[in-house]
């Protein structure tokens, strides 16, 4: 907004300043008061008036980006820690979800869910339809433990997620988010979440079902400017 309004405005200003020069420095060389080459001075210093007042600008706007940014570290360093957390972690996960009359609210009272209940038995698919805002995602979020829920409970195969290890919850949960988001870096980074124990053969094998990936190139998986463009690796 303040960068809209102020470069046009010093640009203005700069043409209007030039006008104004040559109007009346052009009158006074006629009247023989000046030489051209006072004139032809003159109108070299307008730029050079209008250029530091630019760079001040320009610096400006680098201290909002880095104010904006500096904002988010404060935020990321005054986040409370996540809870610890229970130590279940099953030898094998059958994938049964259960929500029990799950209340959950992302501010105080403002409830999201009221009094949820469904299961979804394993080897079961569940559709969620609703408006924009129903809080489908919300409850993804949820399943994986994400958000402490305010009443209610939520059981995957049976066991309450709060009594689950949170890593190993979320080991079993795949979530294909419906914002694209690339991190900086390679394919195969994105792909692996630049987790070691993803291996290069199974991250190939996640790149070949993807249809987007530009398999003509020779090595899709390595290439850090392929995956700009196709989004859904
Ligand atoms: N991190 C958050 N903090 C506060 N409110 C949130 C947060 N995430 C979502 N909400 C709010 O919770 C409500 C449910 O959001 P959710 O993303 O679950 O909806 P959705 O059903 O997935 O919608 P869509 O169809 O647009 O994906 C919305 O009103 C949203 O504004
Ligand atoms: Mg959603």
């Amino acid at each position: 907004m303040y960068h809209s309004l102020y470069f046009p405005f010093m640009e203005l200003s700069g043409v209007m300043l030039m006008g104004l020069v040559i109007w009346i420095g052009g009158g006074r060389l006629f009247d023989g008061y000046i030489e051209w080459g006072v004139l032809v001075a003159m109108l070299q210093y307008v730029p050079r008036f209008f250029m530091p007042i630019r760079d001040i600008a320009d610096r400006f706007m680098t201290l909002q980006v880095a104010m904006a940014s500096s904002e988010r570290i404060f935020e990321l360093l005054k986040a409370e820690p996540e809870p610890e957390g229970g130590d279940h972690r099953p030898e094998e996960v059958r994938g049964e979800i259960e929500f029990q009359n799950v209340w959950f609210a992302y501010v105080d009272e403002d409830w999201i869910l009221k009094d949820v209940s469904f299961r979804v038995d394993a080897g079961n698919s569940l559709a969620l339809v609703g408006a924009t805002g129903a809080g489908k995602s919300t409850i993804i979020n949820l399943v994986c433990g994400f958000y402490p829920i305010q009443k209610g409970a939520i059981l995957v195969d049976g066991v309450d997620i709060r009594e689950w290890d949170p890593e190993e919850l979320r080991r079993c949960v795949g979530v294909v988010q419906q914002d694209v988001f690339l991190f900086a870096g390679d394919i195969e980074t994105n792909i692996s979440l630049g987790s070691p124990d993803v291996s290069d053969e199974r991250v190939r094998q996640a790149a070949n079902v993807v249809p987007d990936v530009n398999r003509d190139r020779p090595s899709p998986v390595d290439d850090p400017e392929c995956g700009q463009d196709t989004g859904s690796a």
